[in-house]
């Protein structure tokens, strides 16, 4: 290999310690760090436990102090509403300010939790920038979630306020938010003492006297009074944000993820694996309800001093397949970092490339893609048409960034196709079989991470270090379970092959079939049921719910079937796309009553299957497939 990969690999595996120590001489500290790792704090040991620091003030005030002040450091392009609006550090920093001054004024402090339920407008960003200033921990809520969803998060972490907006816009139809965040907050057990809601002019929506405050009025009234709100000084191992993702149950899990050690963690992968320099466009074509939202539109791109791109639309239909094109030409951009269902949606709209062709992109380095497995046809498709690196890199959200990447600023290394490259330094990946032996190079089993995680990953779930412990930490003792099945083959290059719990990856977004199953079972004529993943080749997976009916009902079995896709709809969002249901006389199991999912999943993906030696009644999975090529499927 001729990039300087191993050499630094080598270097952070001889001392990490004084390996992070010198990375963390990147971050502004109020207190600088002494120790660079606590391993008796926390659940499985702190890092930077003395410093002090404050994220936004490395976001904005550090670079606007340095002469950055007048580049642009957000662009936000909306091709839902043709609005194109850019603003420079120092103004980020104003608007930033005059949020943090409202949001003290409604009495919020240090520590305390707020939620951001908002559309991928500028105030979003400016909103979680100003918790990071104030010390207050922001709980970003994606907008494809329904008001249950959002309860659940006010609920568990307790929130004093929440931001929000007045609609959302998707192709097609405007999402009312407010109809959705009054009835959560109706639901929710604990009720934050205010709303803050933008107005967007597509919708307006009313406000509750006394509860809500209009957020364009009150920071208004800050920004023209210039009122200054200073940073507020936290622990290196405070919390920065709760981050709720799909657990193996209903109840979601909060990532807890640090100030200090995220900082460190995130200005390191600018360089080392994304090869953006200061000053450069870094655009995250995500959402920020997700983590490649927290992490690479918001807080990575800002710490370096990059310019980071907050994109309102959709690869395909936002108006066509050339949007991605339109705005890396136009905004310069240097590096994209989408999802490969948005790579599928665009080669199916526009096979041969011809958008690509329209637009000047001599400038564009870098595709990065991640959220899912990347198949070799579409990295092949977009290196042919785009004529630049293609990236594949894995990561999930409780790690907050990549572990394994083709570090791009360190040197590429050789390309697998269905790989995404080799361990980056700070993790130490290991495969492992169900008993926690290491199995050898080109055996598919547990990919883990040897203890202790690098700087910036979870440090625990929010209230919940039992959860924390019990479902990533005790079942291989000394390593993190990332909960994904893969190969490390015999040159290091890691290859992720599957979930092996509940979740799902549908469109690039992580959902868990248990949910949706405890949702389906809510409904009074299902019995029971089960939810798989099936392929499909857009979005990756989509689920496919199984419900078996009580034994009395007599209704129309395809008004049923509606009422559970509306149902789930209503319960936890659009965004679970559960669309798919057959209605089924019974369930394969084994003896001991376990639903077969498993073998469900291959027959339904048309892959090899055995006949489970616990199965049942063999007959089932005979049914069960009759139903899946029914629908096309199997
Ligand atoms: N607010 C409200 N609803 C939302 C939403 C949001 N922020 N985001 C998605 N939804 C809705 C969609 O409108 C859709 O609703 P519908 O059932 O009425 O059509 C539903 O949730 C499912 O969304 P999704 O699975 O994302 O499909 P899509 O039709 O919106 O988009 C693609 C299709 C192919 C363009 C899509 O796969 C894509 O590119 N998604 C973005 C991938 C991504 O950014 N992932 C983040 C990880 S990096
Ligand atoms: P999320 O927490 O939403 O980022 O989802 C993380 C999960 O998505 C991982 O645990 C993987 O199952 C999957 N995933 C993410 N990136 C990749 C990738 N590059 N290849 C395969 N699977 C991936």
């Amino acid at each position: 290999m001729q990039s300087g990969y191993l050499q630094t690999y080598g270097s952070w595996e001889s001392d990490p310690e004084a390996y992070w120590a010198e990375q963390a001489k990147a971050i502004h500290w109020f207190r600088k760090p002494e120790r660079v790792f606590d391993p008796e704090e926390g659940v499985y040991g702190r890092w930077f436990p003395d410093a002090e620091t404050n994220t936004c003030y490395n976001c904005l005030d550090r670079h606007v102090q340095t002469g950055r002040g007048d580049q642009k450091a957000v662009i936000y392009d909306s091709p839902m509403t043709g609005e194109k609006v850019s603003y420079t550090y120092a103004e980020v920093l104003n608007e930033v300010q005059a949020v943090a001054a409202v949001l003290a004024k409604l009495g919020v402090g240090k520590g305390d939790r707020v939620i951001i339920y908002m559309p991928m407008i500028p105030q979003a960003v400016f909103s979680m920038l100003a918790c990071a200033r104030l010390g207050a921990i922001h709980s970003v809520v994606f907008g494809g979630f329904a008001a249950h969803e959002l309860a659940t998060r006010i609920d568990d972490c307790h929130a004093k306020l929440v931001i929000s907006a007045s609609c959302g816009l998707e192709p097609g139809r405007t999402v009312a938010y407010k109809p959705l965040l009054d009835h959560a907050i109706d639901m929710a057990m604990h009720k934050p003492e205010h709303c803050l809601l933008y107005q967007r002019d597509q919708l307006h929506a009313p406000l509750h006297a006394g509860r809500d405050v209009d957020f364009e009025t009150a920071v208004a009234a800050e920004r023209q009074a210039g009122t200054k709100v200073d940073c507020v000084a936290v622990k290196a191992t405070d919390p920065l944000y709760v981050l709720y993702t799909s657990g193996t149950t209903g109840q979601p899990k909060g990532v807890v993820r640090d100030n200090g050690g995220h900082m460190v963690a995130l200005a390191w992968t600018m360089k080392n694996l994304y090869g953006v320099d200061p000053g450069e466009v870094f655009w995250a074509a995500s959402d920020i309800g997700w983590v490649v939202g927290h992490s690479y539109i918001v807080y990575g791109p800002l710490l370096t001093g990059n310019t980071t791109i907050i994109f309102e639309g959709k690869p395909v239909g936002t108006p066509d397949a050339g949007t991605f094109w339109r705005v890396v030409s136009e905004h310069k951009v240097k590096a994209l970092f989408t999802a490969p269902t948005a790579f599928r949606a665009i080669r199916r709209d526009d096979p041969d490339g011809d958008f690509v062709a329209k637009y000047d992109l001599a400038g564009f380095r870098t595709l990065f893609l991640a959220g899912e497995r990347a198949d070799a046809e579409t990295i092949k498709w977009a290196e042919k048409v785009l004529g630049v690196p293609v990236i594949d890199h894995w990561w999930q959200t409780e790690t907050g960034w990549p572990m394994a990447c083709n570090p791009m600023g360190l040197g590429q290394v050789p390309v697998k196709y269905g790989s995404p490259s080799v361990t980056v330094p700070g993790y130490k990946i290991e495969v492992l079989d169900d008993e926690g032996h290491p199995l050898p190079s080109g055996t598919l089993g547990n990919v883990v991470v040897k203890m202790p995680l690098p700087p910036g990953c979870l440090v625990s779930f929010w209230n919940a270090d039992e959860r924390f412990r019990s479902s990533c930490l005790s079942e291989f003792p000394g390593y993190y379970k990332t909960a994904d099945a893969g190969i490390m083959d015999e040159d290091g290059y890691l290859f992720i092959m599957a979930r092996t719990d509940d979740i799902i990856n549908c469109a690039g977004h992580r959902l868990s079939t248990g949910a949706m199953e405890e949702v389906c079972a809510m409904h009074p004529d299902v019995a029971e049921c089960a939810v798989i993943g099936i392929a499909d080749e857009l979005k990756g997976q989509i689920p496919c719910g199984f419900l078996v009916l009580k034994n009395r009902v007599t209704r129309d079995a395809e008004l049923i079937k509606k009422e559970i896709v509306n149902l789930v709809r209503e319960e936890i969002g659009p965004v679970a796309a559960f669309k798919t249901v057959m209605i089924v006389d019974r369930l394969p199991k084994t003896r001991s009553g376990k639903i077969l999912r498993g073998t469900m999943q291959k027959i339904a993906d048309g892959m090899p299957w055995k006949m489970p030696a616990t199965i049942d009644d063999p007959a089932i999975l005979e049914e069960i497939t009759a139903h899946l090529r029914a629908h096309g499927h199997g």
